[in-house]
């Protein structure tokens, strides 16, 4: 059980993913103070925020000590790969992520693979590759399509899905001669393209014990009809039916379960948020990859999805003391639709003024992203993903309804949006 005594908790990030986290921790009653590092504009409405280079873990604990926070929260996975919860931790500091050992199976594709293979989880068949020629000669013997992936850390660009061998020899080249995405493009790995329906799982893990969120579904294409170039995410949607009763058993006996032995095995103590990408294909769920954070936007559709408080659901992950039974989940689903900025996924345009409503529904809320507040109190845009409308309904249906009863109150020059957020459920629900 999480300790007595309210905590002053610190939050790192600038995403949405990072907002929805700070307004669960404005409604817990277990945080007495919460403060953001880095930020964005609408996280500094409502709580104070402080420069600082996530990258850097020597700067995250002196931030840490000197706003004294009893507990820490990492949204995004560069920290995590850096060692950041690893040198809070050895100064005491209790925080929720895993440390570098775990943050491996995100940071590197090439050592994720190796760990599925290993321990015999279903995943694309793959190959690693360090130099040019071997990987050119090896993709001239494969069929296409197929899946090219830079193996570092790419801020969700570094996967490429080549539909002929040119585009396989091109995206080869620009990884790993032109180097394109720097040293991420210096081992590259070669896998094969499954066929099926993707969701987003997103596991609380404390070492074998773990809490399953509802599946969600994201929507990464910029165009309705999953169509246009990738993004990080244009909307999302809880839960999803593509995981049925039956994948969802297979998803555990046969990816969960091995997944979290697997870790134990190799010596990794993992506490914090395990998302899983699968895809559902004909022959069951397979593993597509693993985050080691929460997914952005999935975050802003499931912590609504949580009656527990989600702060002591991390806190006690982070004291190893969690028991998933103790978990209450809400009825109902939840929706986000993401207003993007002029020109995004491409060269975007900043520091457009936005407009936002002054009041909201019941079960309607707005979460930031790429948004800055200036010292006159107007908020601006200052990234590609703008900022969310977030949807609770009795039913799907219901949630798209609510969203998108708000969207065209939010405003801001060149604002785009998908207005088919949940489409593939809604079809399911209808029975389409
Ligand atoms: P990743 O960064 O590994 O999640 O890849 C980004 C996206 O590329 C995924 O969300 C999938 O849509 C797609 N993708 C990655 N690997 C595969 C694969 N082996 N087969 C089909 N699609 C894939
Ligand atoms: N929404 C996909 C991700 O967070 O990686």
């Amino acid at each position: 059980m999480a300790p007595k005594g309210k905590i002053k908790v610190l939050i790192l990030g600038s995403g949405g993913r990072e907002h929805a986290l700070l307004k669960v921790c404005l409604r817990s009653p277990r945080v007495s103070d919460v403060f953001v590092a880095p930020g964005n504009g609408g996280m500094a409405m409502e709580a104070k925020c402080y420069p600082v280079d996530l990258s850097k873990p020597a700067s995250v604990l002196d931030l840490v000590q000197r706003v004294e926070a009893d507990f820490v929260i990492v949204g995004p996975e560069v920290p995590l790969a850096n060692g950041v919860v690893d040198a809070l931790e050895a100064a005491g500091i209790s925080t929720y992520g895993p440390l570098a050992a775990g943050a491996r199976l995100e940071a590197s594709k090439a050592f994720s693979k190796d760990f599925l293979f290993k321990h015999k989880i279903p995943t694309a068949a793959a190959e690693t590759f360090h130099r040019l020629s071997d990987a050119l000669d090896y993709v001239r013997k494969q069929s296409m399509p197929i899946v090219i992936k830079a193996s570092g850390l790419a801020a969700g660009k570094g996967v490429v899905i080549a539909l002929t061998l040119a585009e396989a020899e091109e995206a080869l080249r620009a990884m790993m001669e032109a180097k394109v995405f720097g040293a991420s493009g210096d081992e590259v790995v070669i896998e094969e393209f499954m066929q099926g329906e993707e969701a987003s799982i997103m596991l609380m893990v404390c070492g074998e014990e773990y809490l399953m969120l509802p599946a969600s579904q994201d929507h990464k294409r910029v165009g309705e009809g999953d169509t246009g170039l990738n993004t990080g995410g244009m909307g999302a949607y809880a839960p999803t039916t593509v995981v049925t009763p039956e994948v969802e058993r297979r998803l555990r006996d046969e990816i969960i379960v091995p997944t979290l032995r697997g870790l134990k095995a190799d010596g990794i103590d993992y506490r914090g948020t395990l998302y899983v990408g699968i895809m559902v294909t004909a022959t069951g769920p397979r593993v597509v990859e693993f985050n080691v954070r929460f997914g952005d936007p999935e975050c802003q559709v499931l912590m609504p999805m949580l009656e527990t408080d989600p702060v002591e659901i991390m806190e006690s992950i982070a004291a190893g003391t969690f028991r998933s039974s103790s978990v209450k989940l809400r009825s109902g689903s939840t929706i986000i639709v993401v207003l993007a900025a002029g020109g995004y996924p491409g060269d975007i345009r900043k520091g457009d003024v936005i407009e936002l409503p002054t009041q909201l529904p019941e079960g309607v809320d707005i979460v930031h992203s790429g948004t800055q507040r200036l010292s006159d109190g107007r908020i601006v845009t200052a990234g590609g993903r703008v900022l969310g409308v977030v949807a609770h309904g009795a039913t799907l249906k219901e949630a798209v309804k609510k969203a998108y009863a708000v969207v065209p109150q939010v405003r801001f020059e060149g604002c785009h949006y998908r207005r088919d957020i949940g489409y593939r459920q809604l079809r399911r629900d209808e029975g389409v």
